[in-house]
């Protein structure tokens, strides 16, 4: 077996993709190391279920760090230390700044509830059901200053049943996220897939 490959986890709430990640993270050559989960939120899920797969977690809030930079810095403090390959952010509800993306260029992935470009932002399965829309599903891109708007790595998508609702939507392309960002960490791990802005 090959050195593992060492990710940092961000999150802000239930937590249910790094429990994908958390699952398959053994099965590949090289194994993905989860350095350390960190969340902007105390109660976030995700805490619970970093515990209890003995990976190290932080919590650093936005309430702790009232100004953005301090904040930022904060994590950037938590981060740098850890020496990881990668910085996964998976369902982390805060938008980064252009300096702190700048300072891990290349080195962050998000994956959003979307098939990008279509519905950067909030609400996308309520969006992708007003509009009609046959088809649905997840990204994963690189994460630069635009919000949501960084290359595109990989895509999952669905069929939108007659009668698919907000929340039949929202399970339906988690199961999606949870086979797609694993395999996609896996890839950049293998330098499969390289994290290259033209
Ligand atoms: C996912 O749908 C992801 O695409 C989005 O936030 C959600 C996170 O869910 N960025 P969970 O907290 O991992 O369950």
């Amino acid at each position: 077996m090959s050195k593992p490959y060492r990710i940092a986890v961000l999150i802000s709430g239930d937590g249910s993709t790094l429990q994908s990640i958390i699952d398959a993270r053994t099965q590949y050559d090289p194994p993905i190391e989860i350095a350390c989960v960190i969340s902007d939120r105390n109660d976030a899920y995700g805490l619970q279920r970093a515990k209890r797969a003995d990976i190290p977690t932080c919590v650093i809030t936005k309430k702790q760090h009232p100004t953005f930079g301090n904040f930022e810095r904060a994590l950037q403090e938590a981060i740098d230390p850890l020496q990881v390959d990668l910085i996964v952010l998976a369902g982390f509800m805060c938008i980064l700044s252009a300096d702190f993306v700048a300072h891990y260029e290349h080195q962050i992935i998000n994956i959003h509830p979307s098939l990008l470009p279509r519905y950067p932002g909030l609400h996308t399965h309520q969006r992708a059901l007003e509009a009609g829309d046959t088809y649905h599903g997840t990204s994963v891109h690189i994460v630069t200053a635009d919000l949501d708007e960084g290359p595109l790595l990989a895509q999952a998508q669905l069929r939108i049943a007659a009668d698919d609702t907000v929340e039949s939507l929202t399970q339906r392309v988690k199961q999606l996220e949870h086979a797609l960002y694993p395999q996609v960490i896996r890839d950049i791990a293998q330098n499969r897939l390289k994290l290259i802005q033209k």
